[in-house]
């Protein structure tokens, strides 16, 4: 149903030759990780229309992108998601939307599917570990998931609640977190049209290792406020705790926005290595997306704010 004929496609449309050959990349690698036969059918995802709020910076290779991750349900090492998160059960999944909104639903992966075309986004991660990529996301605007609902008047915040699948999941028989992993928003935060829910990258469905089938991306944020693998999705009026706040609240904040200026308590955010080069680069304010986002702070201290 996302597939487009050749003859349908403006040029626009078109992803960048350097994409494809990442795409075959993905393609041998997922054949070995046998990604592509766990997914529906139904999931199968063209390229997506290409988007303008997309960086022009080199996407970090596909190796890396789906290699080198944070997802502790699968474990603390990097390579343990890669490893493990094939075990994930990604059909079928629905996604409950409900607290403070008019019309509460639960809808299926292919529903969500449906809500809007895709569009490719190129996003600059920042981890609050120092390291960052450039991924090409496939997704939507989060504000199209959300609207589906009608939130009420008094909905000031939303917690976005992932998936537990203690059979799949080796990382959750630790406390390392308080499972589920849940990130949350202020309401205005996740309405901005940068905020995304990915459904895939490199033009093809999300890895599991990577949050799928649908997880939350907000690039001006630390990484782990994008949560992977969503089952739920709550409105509340009050700011949600969530799962780094509890574990390490003099560590992580409510608002996790990437500045150089607030380190973290046991090291310096002033800079970052892109994974795949050596050399560090200077980590930008709201990861180089100020000018899009600087306006929902105005009047608020991002030193006590962190
Ligand atoms: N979501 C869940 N459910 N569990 C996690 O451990 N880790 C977060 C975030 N989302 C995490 C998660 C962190 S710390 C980061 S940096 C990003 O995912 C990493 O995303 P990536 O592996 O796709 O680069």
């Amino acid at each position: 149903m996302l597939i487009r004929r050749p003859s349908e496609l403006a040029p626009s449309d078109i992803t960048s030759p350097a994409l494809y050959a990442r795409r075959r990349e993905f393609l041998q690698l997922s054949a070995g990780l046998a990604l592509a036969t766990a997914l529906p059918a139904s999931a199968k995802l063209g390229p997506g229309k290409a988007s303008t709020l997309s960086t022009t910076e080199t996407p970090t290779p596909l190796k890396h992108v789906a290699g080198y991750n944070n997802f502790y349900e699968f474990g603390t090492d990097k390579e343990d998601p890669a490893q493990y998160a094939h075990k994930l059960r990604t059909t079928p999944w629905t996604v409950s939307i409900e607290g403070l909104v008019k019309k509460p639903k639960t809808l299926g992966i292919e529903d969500i599917l449906k809500l809007a075309p895709l569009e490719e986004r190129i996003y600059r991660l920042r981890c609050v570990e120092g390291w960052s990529m450039v991924i090409p996301w496939l997704g939507f605007p989060v504000s199209t998931l959300l609207k589906q609902v009608e939130p009420l008047g008094n909905a000031k915040y939303v917690e976005f609640i992932t998936a537990v699948q203690p059979d799949t999941m080796p990382g959750v028989r630790r406390s390392v977190l308080d499972w589920p992993y849940i990130e949350g928003l202020r309401l205005d935060e996740a309405m901005h049209p940068l905020a995304i829910m990915a459904v895939g990258l490199y033009g093809d469905t999300l890895p599991n290792q990577n949050g799928a089938p649908l997880r939350l991306v907000v690039p001006w944020k630390y990484g782990f406020k994008s949560g992977k693998s969503i089952v739920k999705i709550r409105f509340t009026d009050k700011e949600p705790t969530t799962s780094w706040m509890k574990t390490a609240p003099q560590e992580y904040g409510f608002y996790s926005n990437v500045n150089p200026d607030v380190n973290h308590p046991r090291w310096s955010q002033a800079t970052e290595r892109r994974i795949g080069e050596f050399s560090k680069r200077k980590t930008l304010p709201f990861n180089g997306y100020a000018e899009q986002v600087a306006s929902l702070y105005t009047g608020m201290d991002l030193r006590k704010n962190f």
